[in-house]
C-alpha cells in the first residue's frame, strides 16, 4: 500500500528501511525514502508504519552463531 503518494513509498519500503536500513525514526525514513519531504500528508500513516515494524523488530527472536570459545575448540582437536 502507497504510504508517500509524492514520492511513491510503500509500507514495505517503510519495514525494509526499519529492517534493513536500520531506520528508527522519522527522521530516518525522510532521509532514506524521502518521505514527508514534500506535502506531509504521509507523515502519520508513516509513523504508525514505522512503531508496527520496531515493535515487531523488538519482538523477533534473533539466532547468532557465536564461535566456540577458545578451551572448547581446542578440546574439539585434541579428541
Ligand atoms: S504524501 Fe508524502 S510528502 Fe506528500
Amino acid at each position: 500500500m502507497y504510504v508517500c503518494l509524492c514520492h511513491a513509498v510503500t509500507d514495505h519500503d517503510i519495514r525494509r528501511a526499519v529492517v534493513q536500513g536500520g531506520a528508527r525514526t522519522m527522521r530516518d525514513l525522510r532521509h532514506q525514502l524521502g518521505l514527508c519531504a514534500c506535502c506531509g500528508r504521509c507523515g502519520p500513516e508513516a509513523r504508525e508504519v514505522l512503531n508496527r515494524a520496531r515493535a515487531t523488530l523488538k519482538a523477533t527472536p534473533v539466532h547468532i552463531e557465536l564461535p566456540p570459545l577458545a578451551d572448547e575448540a581446542v578440546a574439539r582437536q585434541s579428541a
